[in-house]
């Protein structure tokens, strides 16, 4: 007999969408047997972002070390493997085909089914891992550096989307006051760690309302307050306290993502409440939304921070259900950068 029982399905993932290299073997969609992450983020931090061909290069030049290492710590090899998933979109397109096309050869060398992987479906299923017990329906919030998603997760990897933001992500919004503020990239963390320092209440930033549709979220007027306060600020020569600007952002944005997803979460009848994606790593957010849904009776779920920003396992917790379920992909699989949810 192997080392793992017959019924059970060893999904190797793949993920490649952006800026790190991420290989990981998951058992049954739930146990993280390895999570290897390859982060590309010193190599992009002098040019203040992602720089796409960089990141395309340097995947190629991981992909295959991340597997290897992926596969050694789950003391696994392929002929334990079930099935490969990839990420196959959204994302960087150069990026993507690094993993699509890596994904491809071992499914055709190995003799394993191929399964094409939407990564929004991985970020809401990095929750499976954390807690072996959720199961579908609930509501999730998906808040990452492309998307801001309120998301009704109706059984798995069947999602109805209920709420998006019309202009910038929340990531993003992080991201570009954090570049206005003289913090740098990556901008969320830098803003989450300089906030506990600042005062929240400090500058009265506007929290977004988005005309009828109430589940709607818009980050680009904040951003552009907190330019102008910025602005005003060196125009009266008055300085400003980058730690205040921080947390006021932080609060108004904590704020907007928190009422908008509780009145879903009430709205739609549901008592279950989850958040992922990178924004969901945020220390504040995760208080709020731990505080709110305790007051509001609401079981609240968020996976540790190193499963909400981009990773394999999350990856492999959503192929394993598709797997399972049949939807495997055929070698005609591309890379779809704006692949919908
Ligand atoms: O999910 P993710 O790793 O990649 C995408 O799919 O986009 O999310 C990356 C985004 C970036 O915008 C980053 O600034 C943000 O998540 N982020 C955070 C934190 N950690 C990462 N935002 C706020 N607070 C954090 N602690
Ligand atoms: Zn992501």
């Amino acid at each position: 007999m192997g080392k793992y029982d017959d019924g059970d399905v060893l999904i190797l993932a793949i993920e490649t969408s952006c800026d790190e290299t991420a290989a990981s073997v998951v058992r049954n969609g739930r146990k993280v047997l390895s999570n290897v992450i390859y982060t590309q983020i010193a190599l992009h931090t002098r040019y203040g972002g992602v720089v796409p061909e960089i990141a395309s290069r340097k995947h190629i030049e991981k992909i295959n070390q991340v597997i290897e290492e992926a596969l050694d710590q789950a003391d696994v090899s392929l002929s334990d493997v079930t099935a490969v998933a990839v990420t196959c979109g959204p994302g960087l397109v150069g990026a993507l085909l690094v993993g699509v096309a890596e994904a491809k050869a071992i499914s055709f060398a190995a003799g394993l089914p191929l399964v094409g992987v939407h990564h929004i479906s991985g970020h809401i299923s990095a929750n499976y891992i954390e807690y072996p017990e959720l199961e579908p329906p609930f509501v999730c919030l998906v808040a990452s550096g492309g998307h801001s998603h309120l998301v009704v997760v109706k059984d798995y990897g069947v999602y109805e989307i209920i709420g998006r933001t019309r202009d910038d992500a929340a990531g993003e919004a992080f991201d570009k006051v954090a570049r206005a503020i003289g913090l740098g990239y990556p901008g969320g963390p830098k803003i989450d760690s300089i906030s506990k320092e600042g005062n929240p209440d400090a500058v009265p930033f506007p929290r977004a309302k988005v005309g009828e549709s109430e589940y709607d979220f818009s980050f680009s007027g904040l951003k552009s307050a907190v330019l102008n306060y910025l602005n005003s600020c060196q125009m009266k020569g008055e300085d400003y306290s980058q730690a205040d600007v921080a947390a006021s952002f932080q609060k108004a944005v904590v704020d907007v993502l928190v009422e908008h997803s509780l009145h879903a979460v009430k709205e739609f009848g549901y008592d279950r409440f989850a958040i992922a994606g990178g924004v969901a790593s945020n220390s504040a957010l995760r208080e709020a939304f731990e505080r709110e849904c305790r007051k509001r009776k609401i079981a609240f779920y968020c996976p540790s921070p190193l499963l909400c920003t981009d990773n394999a396992a999350m990856i492999g917790a959503a192929g394993y259900y598709q797997y399972i379920r049949g939807a495997c992909s055929s070698y005609d699989l591309n890379a779809e950068p704006n692949m919908k949810l």
